[in-house]
């Protein structure tokens, strides 16, 4: 099987930590240049710096933006992709706050579709024109298994969800022609901040103790415990990888049995 990146170039958002970080080292295994970004420069600054090294002329990078802030984000990578073209996009950043659906204003909606979606867009824009020079490239997106079954207390988080796995199939139609594949990846409870925060959420929302929460959640995942955060690196990287040229447009449960669709 084919997993060498040697030569490619990774642009690995939300690396400062959690998943992001893991599949930047995941990528860095396999031999590719990896740029990792996020808001935090003294972090990223040390993730770049612990990035393996395994074949000749490897090297890694760190690019600071707020994937908020769309005018930065696009300068920052437009500059990134014509100094060193972009094969590989791992497009994640932090989940949207808890709460009903109901209960969110039309600010929170907006602002999550502008951190996911049109952040997103603004990244691929960057970057695709260089994987139609090189007649190969890869968009793997970080989302959530709420993209197939909603999680109750996450209500924007399901809706800007959605949209993205659409995004991202109508995309998979559009480069595939191309040597691109655009494939999500959909987490299911992985020990990272992430998850620490959805468990304090639910310990506000309903007056329960972590331990009590953490056993119910457990209760629904046929593995009987969370991933780490390498293990849905490990799926982002094989994506990513030459092996997986011809998955093009799904979307990857790495959630331990937890879906029940099928
Ligand atoms: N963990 C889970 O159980 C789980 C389950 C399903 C889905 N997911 C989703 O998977 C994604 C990654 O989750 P995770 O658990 O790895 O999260 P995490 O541990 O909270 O890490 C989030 C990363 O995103 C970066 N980030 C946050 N806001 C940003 C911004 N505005 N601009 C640029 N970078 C930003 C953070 O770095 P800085 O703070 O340095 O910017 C950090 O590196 C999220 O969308 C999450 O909702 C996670």
């Amino acid at each position: 099987m084919d997993l060498n990146l040697a030569g490619r170039h990774a642009l690995v958002c939300g690396a400062s930590e959690g998943i992001g970080r893991a599949a930047a080292h995941e990528l860095a295994l396999l031999g590719a240049n990896v740029t990792v970004l996020a808001r935090r420069a003294d972090v990223l600054a040390e993730v770049a710096a612990a990035l393996p090294v395994v074949v000749e002329h490897q090297r890694h990078d760190a690019c600071v933006a707020d994937v908020s802030r769309h005018g930065p984000l696009h300068d920052a990578v437009q500059s990134l992709a014509d100094r060193q073209p972009v094969h590989i996009l791992v497009n994640n950043t932090g989940g949207p706050p808890g709460g009903r659906a109901i209960d969110a204003d039309a600010g929170a909606y907006l602002d999550a579709f502008g951190k996911h979606l049109l952040a997103n867009q603004i990244l691929a824009r960057a970057v695709v024109p260089g994987m139609q020079a090189a007649g190969w490239g890869r968009i793997v997106n970080v989302v959530s298994t709420s993209v197939k079954e909603p999680i109750a207390n996450l209500g924007v988080s399901n809706t800007i969800r959605g949209a993205v796995a659409s995004w991202a199939k109508t995309l998979s139609r559009e480069l595939g022609g191309a040597g691109i594949t655009v494939n999500n990846v959909l987490p299911g409870y992985t020990r990272t901040r992430r998850l620490e925060q959805i468990l304090d959420d639910r310990v506000q929302a309903t007056g329960k103790d972590q331990a009590a929460i953490s056993a119910s959640m457990l209760a629904s995942v046929p593995a009987g415990r969370f991933a780490e955060a390498g293990e849905v690196a490990a799926a982002i990287a094989f994506l990513a990888s030459p092996a997986a040229g011809y998955i093009n447009g799904v979307s990857l449960a790495v959630d331990g049995g937890r879906m029940q669709s099928i």
